[in-house]
């Protein structure tokens, strides 16, 4: 080695030593992708925090106020908006918390975004333009909102009442997208890149009911309702109506196609919607 290349290589290493790998910012990383994400970094021994309303410090999307303590010695942040990037106002919250961002010195964004959501590219555009090393993670529906979400009550009610006709959904399982997110947090190559992400194979909800039924050995129905239907539904219950929007992304069939983005990333098939089924009915969560 050249005394150049000791001199470099010694102030390398007091660079690390001293500052360290910067804390990574997991927004949402109480919820389904959030929490995995937080557990693989810190497996890694990285540093995380947690944001969410009830976090230390706590960060609250409708709360700018919040967001400078959460971002103190970040350099990365995985983004998650909720409840959806689709909903009013999301754009904008996106843009400023991104710009914020970058000015406090984070300079990688992971963004998570649903598939063929004309409202999400808005947010995804604004993060964009906050100048920070982006990518862009656009998944299908969860398998998990069957189990961790808002489809467990009516799997454990027995009946999936819902405005899907017969559309299908590529479902995608929670751990992958976790998967492609660390990989995404931790590898530079995926700066610049948006991916799309599914499960191996489309479901109607009739036949996910199906599936739940044979291995939960209880009946679960499928009943298909009208969004006007379900929008009573969800103002009787104090859900917000915008939900129901979200099922065009399923009716129309724009996002009926499986994709390749967890093969992509990861370099492996994706998750089946049988082997969650599996895995989640041994955890008890769909014992009546
Ligand atoms: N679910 C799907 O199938 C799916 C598919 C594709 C994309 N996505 C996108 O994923 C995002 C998250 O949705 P999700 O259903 O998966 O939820 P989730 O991440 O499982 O749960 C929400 C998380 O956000 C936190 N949170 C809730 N309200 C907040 C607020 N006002 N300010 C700050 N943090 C808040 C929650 O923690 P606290 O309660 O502690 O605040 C929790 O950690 C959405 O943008 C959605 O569009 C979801």
């Amino acid at each position: 080695m050249t005394n150049e290349q000791n001199i470099q290589q010694s102030s390398i290493q007091q660079n690390t030593e001293q500052t360290g790998p910067k804390t990574i910012l997991v927004i949402g990383g109480t919820g389904k992708t959030g929490s995995r994400v937080a557990e693989r970094l810190t497996a890694q021994g990285l540093p995380v925090r947690v944001g969410s309303r009830n976090g230390e410090p706590p960060f609250v999307w409708e709360d700018p106020d919040t967001w400078e303590a959460a971002l103190d010695g970040v350099g990365s942040v995985y983004v998650t908006y909720y409840p959806d990037l689709g909903f009013p106002g999301a754009a904008e919250a996106v843009g400023a918390f991104s710009e914020l961002a970058v000015k406090k010195g984070a300079r990688r964004l992971v963004l998570l975004a649903g598939r063929g959501e004309d409202g999400a590219v808005n947010s995804e555009n604004k993060l964009k333009e906050s100048g920070a090393d982006w990518t862009v993670v656009r998944a299908s529906w969860f398998n998990q909102n069957f189990s961790e979400s808002f489809f467990l009550d009516p799997v454990l009610a027995g009946d999936l009442t819902l405005p899907t006709a017969d559309a299908v959904e590529p479902f995608v399982d929670v751990e992958d997208v976790a998967d492609v997110v660390t990989a995404a947090l931790t590898d530079d190559r995926h700066i610049g890149r948006t991916y799309e992400l599914s499960g191996p194979r489309s479901l109607s909800f009739r036949d996910v009911a199906a599936e739940l039924s044979q291995i939960t050995g209880r009946e679960i129905t499928y009943t298909p309702v009208t969004l006007d239907d379900y929008r009573a539904f969800l103002r009787e219950n104090g859900m917000p109506v915008e939900f129901a929007d979200l099922f065009a992304l399923i009716l129309d069939g724009r996002n009926a196609d499986v994709v390749n983005g967890v093969e992509e990333v990861l370099g492996r098939k994706p998750r089946d919607f049988s082997a969650f089924a599996k895995d989640a009915a041994a955890t008890g969560v769909w014992n009546v």
